[in-house]
């Protein structure tokens, strides 16, 4: 087993930690507080080849590996997760394109994200009273001659209210749960469809995350992914595939928590003596050091199951869960070694604190991926 990376990989490693010192890192907080999306930033991404990184050479796009991709977004993260989330949304918006769609859609739709347009892709799946339990979907589809009327409201939407394209799950008949859920694509100006309200968040604020209103929005059924009572599945594999990046996100916020305590445990004196000569501290720099090199080794064997082609539901929920929690655990620690500098805004490590809470939550709750584990291991 060879753990080193190619040339190519360092590369592209170089270049997203540039383009994350130079370009994110240093205008992260004023994001952070304005709470601004920030187009300039996302473009830029896109100009370099760092976003909308899945899709392959045949359909013009970068055609990154998932495990090299979760190396881009682990150094995106460490310059700011909430604009590593914006980015990387647009692979979550379009992999049911890629899991679901035809060879025509494929063209079509990718393409628009390909061309000489940058453009964006928001997957709308969670709604109001159906964030967990995806079969509990309400947004309903109804058949009308070739097309579909959807009807009902998204929330939770990453990049809802700036992207030009969607990928929608809607349900034909509320009472067959998963097997009724249908999979589409769409522009997001189609008549019927309004963003609406911004999420005032915690953290991750540079990311745009809003409610979706669909009113009677018609939809043709040459844009529905896959048969119709297919999107559930959809919806799960397309899960599958983007959880590593989630633990790859997670990484970078804790990398950068560790990057920043071991740079202050250095710097700040206590009885006469940096800090980093406590044994106190040590061991707090440790456990964050050793458990991050753990998460980060499983996001990559679960993106390397993915680039394989092995079904991978298990290492995926394990490499979000456990990452995740790293980074609440890392950033915490990060806060406290930073004392009471550490509770302030002036100090970066409070804004990484609430960024990694978020990944707690999104891509399926860390009592969802237990969930997912669990039923793994008894189907085994
Ligand atoms: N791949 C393929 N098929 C799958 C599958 C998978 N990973 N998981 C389940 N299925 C299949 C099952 O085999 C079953 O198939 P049959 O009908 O043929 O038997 C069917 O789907 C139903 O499966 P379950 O009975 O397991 O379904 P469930 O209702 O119990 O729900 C769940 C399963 C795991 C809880 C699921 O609802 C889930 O993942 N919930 C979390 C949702 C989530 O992650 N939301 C995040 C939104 S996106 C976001 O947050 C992104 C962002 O903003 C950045």
């Amino acid at each position: 087993m060879d753990f080193t990376l190619t040339d190519e990989q360092v590369a592209l490693q170089d270049t997203a930690r540039r383009f994350a010192r130079d370009e994110i890192a240093p205008v992260a907080a004023e994001y952070d507080q304005s709470g601004e999306f920030p187009h300039e930033i996302m473009k830029k991404a896109w100009e370099l080849g760092l976003s909308s990184l899945s899709i392959p050479h045949e359909y013009d796009g970068v055609g990154l590996s998932l495990l090299d991709s979760c190396l881009v977004v682990e150094e995106l993260a460490w310059g700011c997760s909430g604009m590593a989330t914006s980015i990387m949304a647009n692979d979550l918006g379009l992999t049911p394109i890629l899991v679901g769609g035809d060879e025509v859609q494929k063209k079509e739709w990718l393409g628009q994200l390909t061309g000489s347009i940058f453009n964006q892709i928001a997957f709308c799946l969670s709604e109001p009273a159906a964030g967990s339990d995806v079969a509990g979907l309400q947004l309903l589809a109804e058949k009308d001659g070739d097309d579909y009327i959807l009807n009902g409201t998204k929330c939770w939407i990453t990049n809802g209210g700036v992207a030009e394209l969607y990928t929608v799950f809607a349900t034909l008949d509320r009472s067959s749960r998963h097997k009724g859920i249908c999979a589409f694509v769409m522009p997001s100006d189609l008549p019927g469809i309004a963003p609406g309200k911004k999420e005032d968040k915690m953290g991750q604020r540079a990311s745009d995350t809003c409610v979706i209103h669909f009113d009677n929005v018609r939809v043709p059924a040459s844009q529905r992914l896959g048969e119709e009572g297919e999107g559930f599945k959809i919806a799960m594999q397309t899960l599958d595939t983007t959880r590593p990046s989630i633990g790859a996100l997670a990484c970078g916020i804790a990398q950068r928590a560790l990057d920043e305590s071991v740079a202050y445990a250095q710097e700040r004196k206590a009885f006469g003596f940096p800090i980093a000569g406590f044994q106190a501290v040590q061991f707090m720099l440790a456990d964050m050091a050793k458990n991050l090199e753990a998460g980060r080794l499983l996001t990559r064997q679960s993106a390397w199951m993915i680039d394989e082609g092995l079904r991978a539901s298990k290492f995926s929920s394990f490499a979000k869960c456990f990452s995740t929690d790293m980074a609440m655990d890392a950033t915490t620690d990060a806060v406290q070694v930073f004392g009471g500098n550490g509770y302030t805004k002036e100090y970066p490590v409070e804004k990484l604190m609430r960024h990694a809470k978020l990944m707690q939550i999104y891509e399926g709750t860390n009592q969802i991926q237990r969930l997912v584990i669990a039923r793994e291991l008894l189907k085994e």
